[in-house]
């Protein structure tokens, strides 16, 4: 890669700021100063901007609480698009991983990362989700146990479901498929009905309590391994 590109995309610059850094000699690689924008650079050379390391990434991952309204999608007729919640650079190659119903809230994965999306989707590998449920009516103990074995759902039993009782008509929900509609659907197998859903966890990523709705953080490729 080119270095004027590598340091625009660590740094987060325009193309034109970071030939600007390295036309002042402000970038060093392997501790000596290149003024050359197009000098290559190889995965083994270490970037340094005033002494500090250069990391760059290849895939972007960002934790977004989605709010109620945005479809789960890169472009919509209709509605707005959680993408529309993005200002980022390299957003046009962005998605979502995975899908939340346009009136559920929270965490939600965006990544340009298609293989982890692909991995992180397939029927074989079971990712726990845990969501907040606000519920019409209470759950009985019995409801609770008749859930926690899995249900028949499109002639199919699912995974085993673990469910529990936050105060009377709320409850974390753990499914570790990703049927369509689950959450709601394991309500309505109850006689009952989602008001509120809220996906609260993925995986080991968990929505951070002071990530307001509608705003996103950038997460590390490290921190994205705990997933795979
Ligand atoms: N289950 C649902 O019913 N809806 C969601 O958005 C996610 C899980």
């Amino acid at each position: 890669m080119r270095l004027d590109q590598f340091v625009s995309e660590s740094l987060d610059l325009s193309r034109k700021d970071s030939k600007e850094l390295i036309r002042k000699k402000e970038i060093k690689v392997n501790n000596i100063v290149i003024t050359d924008s197009s000098y290559k650079v190889n995965i083994n050379d270490e970037v340094f901007y005033n002494d500090q390391i250069l990391e760059y990434e290849e895939y972007s991952y960002y934790i977004l609480n989605k709010p109620k309204g945005y479809v789960t999608s890169t472009s919509d007729p209709q509605y707005k698009t959680v993408l529309d919640l993005m200002d980022v650079k390299g957003k046009d190659k962005l998605f979502p991983v995975g899908r939340l119903d346009i009136d559920t809230t929270g965490l939600l994965l965006i990544t340009n990362d298609g293989a982890l999306s692909h991995e992180l989707l397939s029927p074989k590998k079971h990712i726990d989700k845990t969501y907040l449920v606000k519920s019409l009516n209470e759950l009985s103990d019995s409801d609770i146990l008749k859930v926690k074995n899995g249900i028949m759902m499109d002639n199919k039993m699912t995974n085993p479901i673990d469910i529990k009782r936050i105060d009377s008509l709320t409850y974390e929900i753990v499914i570790s498929d990703g049927r369509y509609h689950e959450v709601k659907r394991i309500f309505e197998y109850l006689n009952n009905k989602v008001l509120e859903l809220k996906r609260i966890k993925m995986g080991n990523l968990s929505l951070p309590d002071d990530l307001k709705e509608g705003e996103y953080i950038k997460i590390r490729d490290k921190e994205i391994e705990g997933i795979r």
